[in-house]
């Protein structure tokens, strides 16, 4: 049976964005609505209490177009509240986590980079992510202020984003990492210029591949696939400038014109 209801996303901002353009890679049929929450972005230097506030508004907006899953596409949203969302709505919720597993399995030196908000890196669920995974390796934590912002304004290939970039790294590179986690969904955006910086010999990871295929099987098992018959659309939603949160996203999504993006005030 098939379910043509919509997939909800949402994330502070745009970020969230490379991973609707995972999801959309693997299931091109389903129809997205996405929420960013623009007004209120950076999450990353917030109280989790003010997160929690606001991804319960965003996600009560999403359940109002009887979504089918929920992908809170935003590692700090995750951290601070992912259980609180699954305990307060009663359907799928998949979050997010900095690749921190992975890169363990795969430094070859031991020395991993992780780079990620204020609130995640402090989150009690990243504690446990690092104690229970990665025992045996040295994670080098970067937070990154200012970055979300660059992405937020469509600034991804430009000169004082790579400069603010070389200063979050430079640390990296000198401790000798080999691997780069980017455990915030804006920084797949700037993956281009991150691995510029590192070059060639460091593997960059992020999750934005692994949460699309996690929703695709709890969309399998859970008998909620859309057929293939017929189009697919999006929608986006913002709190912010829905004009600045159009261009943005345009950019990102690789859109030839500004997306047309509402205004919901939540
Ligand atoms: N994109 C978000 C994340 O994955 C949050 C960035 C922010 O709002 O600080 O962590």
């Amino acid at each position: 049976m098939s379910n043509p209801n919509p997939i909800g996303i949402f994330d502070s901002g745009v970020g969230g964005i490379s991973v609707m353009k995972e999801i959309r890679h693997l299931l091109p049929a389903e129809d997205i609505i996405y929420y960013a929450d623009s007004a209120h972005c950076p999450y990353g230097t917030k109280d989790p209490a003010f997160i929690r506030r606001r991804i319960e508004k965003v996600t009560g907006f999403l359940t109002g177009f009887k979504v089918k899953i929920i992908v809170a596409a935003c590692n700090t949203a995750s951290i601070a509240g992912l259980d609180f969302l699954r305990q307060v709505f009663p359907l799928p919720i998949v979050g997010m986590e900095p690749a921190v597993k992975p890169a363990a399995s795969i430094t070859q030196n031991g020395k991993v980079g992780v780079m990620a908000t204020g609130v995640t890196l402090a989150g009690d669920r990243f504690h446990s992510l690092v104690s229970r995974f990665a025992g045996n390796t040295e994670i080098i934590t970067v937070p990154c202020p200012g970055l979300v912002e660059r992405v937020e304004s469509g600034l991804i290939n430009d000169p004082e984003t790579e400069r603010l970039l070389r200063k979050f790294l430079d640390p990296l590179l000198s401790s000798g990492v080999d691997t780069v986690v980017l455990g915030c969904t804006h920084y797949p955006l700037l993956r281009p210029l991150v691995e510029l910086i590192m070059g060639p010999d460091i593997t960059v990871l992020d999750t934005g591949n692994a949460v699309a295929r996690r929703v695709a099987q709890v969309l399998t098992e859970d008998n909620l696939l859309k057929d293939n018959a017929g189009c697919s659309r999006e929608m986006f939603f913002t709190s912010g400038n829905p004009d600045t949160v159009g261009r943005a996203i345009s950019i990102l999504w690789d859109s030839p014109d500004a997306e047309e993006v509402k205004h919901e005030k939540l």
